[in-house]
């Protein structure tokens, strides 16, 4: 086979071309966390607009959709709620945990009884609770003293409760108070003290008290169960539709479902070396005992940058597609490694394209959501190569849509520092 035939033939063929910045724009700002979308941070998460707009315009009701991408879950908790059945695949073990608790409706009485003992038993406490303190490399780095005690006092209280629902929710309340009372610059996306943190520190305008951020944010998220539960009951009555929600697995490269089962896919895929999603969320991983679960996960993160040496310097770019090979020829040309990192983020992709061709029924849709990043200086066009890829595994394209990213936090690193980038929403066609 030659490759890169089909998908050239495909690129000449018109597909609708649209943008729908108008759209979205007004959204860009608060109304993109109701319901539970907010109830935890996450790297390059996209506005849930997104995925209701492709949700609409490609399912119906009862329609199955899946997510192999799925990072905090904003698709399926949009599928969720426009009585869609839904799944959900991701490698984080965080992200999995996030979505489990964003789609969970909790019973409100319940939850409020469970949470107000909780606080009350973390405000009575005055153990020295240093036990709970996890191994942390560089500890006194990244947290203070007090606070330390403080984490570890709630922690302690957490893991005494009942493995369930409450305790996943407390959990994750608990996850997103962590990074804000260290000592790490809150809007770094990989945790780091910047000189800009210590300047507000010094000027006592950094908040570190870990019990009464907590208190605030899990009365906080109890609004949100509430307001998903409201939400939940009336979609039920209107699609008359009980959804199936279900995290099935943690490989977009081997998903584990049946040929043919699904009716529509949307994602916003990882970019090569663009987010280094262990980084990013390190320091709730280690006090939530995540971080030895699964010490491979840098290794099976597509895109990663973790690469070894045996595995660049005997490599050679080709194989993929010529538009993208020689991309990564260029990219190797100044650094074999990156080169290569670049061309294994291809090859992963392929693998996941074949997997959502394999499991979409006939006809069915896949809208990826992508952009441009940068690697070793060079653009990376990641979302028109994507579509080459696609193209070559036997998707048709049918459209694109085009629109502004206007908020900073939702974004991954991007090939230059304009304000405004477009994403882009490219509809597959099985
Ligand atoms: C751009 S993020 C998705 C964000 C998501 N759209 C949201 O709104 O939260 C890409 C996700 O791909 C996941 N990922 C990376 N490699 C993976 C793999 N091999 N299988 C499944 N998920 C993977 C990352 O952990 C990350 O959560």
């Amino acid at each position: 086979m030659i490759f890169g035939m089909a998908a050239r033939a495909e690129s000449k063929r018109r597909v609708e071309n649209r943008d729908i910045s108008d759209r979205f724009r007004k959204y860009i700002g608060r109304q993109v966390s109701y319901f539970t979308h907010g109830i935890h941070r996450y790297p390059a998460k996209f506005i849930p607009q997104v995925p209701r707009f492709c949700l609409d315009k490609y399912s119906r009701p009862g329609d199955s959709v899946i997510d192999p991408f799925m990072g905090s879950g904003t698709t399926l908790l949009e599928a969720m709620l426009m009585g869609r059945d839904c799944y959900g695949i991701d490698i984080h073990p965080l992200a999995r945990l996030i979505t489990k608790v964003k789609l969970t409706p909790i019973d409100q009485r319940e939850l409020k009884s469970a949470a107000e003992s909780l606080i009350k038993s973390i405000d009575s406490d005055g153990d020295d609770n240093r036990s709970c303190i996890p191994e942390i490399p560089n500890f006194d780095h990244w947290f203070r003293e007090e606070v330390a005690n403080e984490l570890a006092t709630i922690k302690k209280h957490i893991w005494q409760l009942p493995k369930g629902d409450i305790r996943d929710f407390l959990t994750i309340c608990f996850s997103s108070v962590i990074r804000r009372v260290s000592n790490s610059d809150d809007f770094s996306l990989i945790p780091e003290v910047t000189t800009f943190q210590k300047k507000l520190v010094e000027q006592e305008k950094v908040d570190f008290d870990a019990k009464t951020r907590f208190e605030n944010t899990v009365r906080q998220r109890m609004i949100d169960v509430q307001d998903l539960n409201k939400a939940l009951a009336k979609s039920r009555k209107k699609y008359k539709h009980e959804p199936d929600v279900s995290i099935i697995g943690r490989d977009a490269r081997d998903i584990d479902l049946e040929d043919e089962s699904i009716d529509l896919g949307i994602t916003s895929p990882p970019y090569a070396s663009a987010v280094h999603y262990v980084s990013v969320h390190k320091l709730e991983m280690y006090w939530l005992d995540i971080m030895a679960i699964d010490p491979e996960l840098d290794k099976r993160i597509v895109g990663t940058i973790k690469a070894y040496a045996n595995e660049y310097n005997n490599w050679s770019p080709g194989g993929i597609l010529p538009e993208i090979d020689s991309l990564v020829r260029k990219v190797a040309e100044s650094d074999q490694k990156s080169g290569y990192i670049l061309h294994r983020y291809f090859v992963d992709m392929r693998k996941s394209f074949d997997e959502m061709h394999r499991v979409l029924c006939s006809d069915g849709a896949y809208c990826v959501v992508a952009g441009e990043n940068m690697l070793k200086k060079t653009k990376i066009p990641t979302f028109k190569l994507l579509r080459l890829l696609a193209m070559d595994v036997g998707f048709k394209s049918e459209a694109v849509f085009d629109y502004d990213i206007i908020n900073r936090h939702l974004d991954v690193p991007r090939w230059n520092n304009s304000a405004i980038q477009q994403d882009h929403i490219i509809v597959l066609r099985k």
